[in-house]
């Protein structure tokens, strides 16, 4: 077990301390799946829930922001069938989603390049996006990766930096973490102070590359399509004991 907490104390949740902003590599369903001697894709189903109720709590929490790693640049290698799946999945979200989001005051934003995503996803995705804009800024936000990837973020990032330049809208000489972080798919979001990956890779596969630079982590062995309520606040009671310095001295 790679869980760094055990025992009684392990989730006791400081609520005047808590992360702004929790982002998670969603990791583990298809192994979740195999064990079971199911299809991957009821490993994605069963990751869909978990999605759900996780947003909830961190929601209830007092948690401001939710970033979740749902599909990355990589993963269009995978098979047809199961990166079918995958968007069948997102589109019955999303259309859940453009029903209640006003109802439970939750604002949905997408990272990542929607340009390559299904045409029906995408004008799903415009719709939650106009509910989202009428939300106040302060309801609780959910940011979904999809077609993620932390390099192609940056990438896009400075193609359209250079592009204001050729314009006259922007002096290359301006640009500064502030102004850069402005043209990220992240923009106007704080850095999380947390990322956690269940299902034990300690890798972050191209997730916020950018935004991670003072990140704590946090690696736990459950398979996504486990991870429950008491994993987020194992997660965030780790994150509490951690000493963040930030390069200075204490
Ligand atoms: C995460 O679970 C979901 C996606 C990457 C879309 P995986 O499908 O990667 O599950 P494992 O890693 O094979 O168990
Ligand atoms: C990262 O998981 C991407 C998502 C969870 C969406 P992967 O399963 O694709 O990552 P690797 O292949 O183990 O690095
Ligand atoms: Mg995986």
């Amino acid at each position: 077990m790679i869980n760094e907490l055990s025992g009684k104390q392990a989730g006791q949740v400081d609520k005047s301390r808590l992360p702004r902003h929790i982002a998670i590599i969603m990791d583990g369903n298809g192994r979740w799946a195999k064990k079971r001697g199911l299809p991957r894709t009821a490993g994605h189903k069963a990751g869909a829930e978990t999605f759900r109720k996780i947003a909830t709590y961190c929601k209830n929490l007092g948690v401001e922001y939710l970033t979740v790693y749902a599909f990355s640049t990589e993963n269009w290698k995978r098979s047809e069938t199961e990166v079918g799946a995958i968007m069948a999945l997102l589109r019955r979200y999303l259309l859940e989603a453009i029903d209640s989001m006003e109802r439970d005051s939750i604002r949905l934003k997408f990272f990542g390049d929607m340009t390559a995503i299904p045409p029906e996803l995408r004008s799903l995705a415009r719709e939650t996006d106009e509910i989202t804009e009428h939300l106040g800024r302060d309801a609780f936000q959910a940011n979904i990766c999809l077609n993620y990837g932390g390099r192609d973020e940056l990438l896009r990032a400075a193609r359209r930096f250079a592009a204001d330049c050729t314009a006259g809208l922007r002096k290359p000489e301006e640009l500064d973490e502030a102004v850069f972080s402005g043209y990220l798919d992240s923009a106007g979001v704080p850095d999380p102070e947390l990322i956690i990956r269940p299902s034990g890779e300690l890798r972050l596969s191209n997730f916020l590359l950018w935004q991670c630079a003072y990140s704590e982590f946090y690696y736990t062995d459950t398979l996504w399509p486990d991870f429950d309520e008491a994993e987020i606040d194992r997660a965030v009671a780790a994150y509490q004991k951690r000493d963040r310095r930030f390069g200075g001295v204490k």
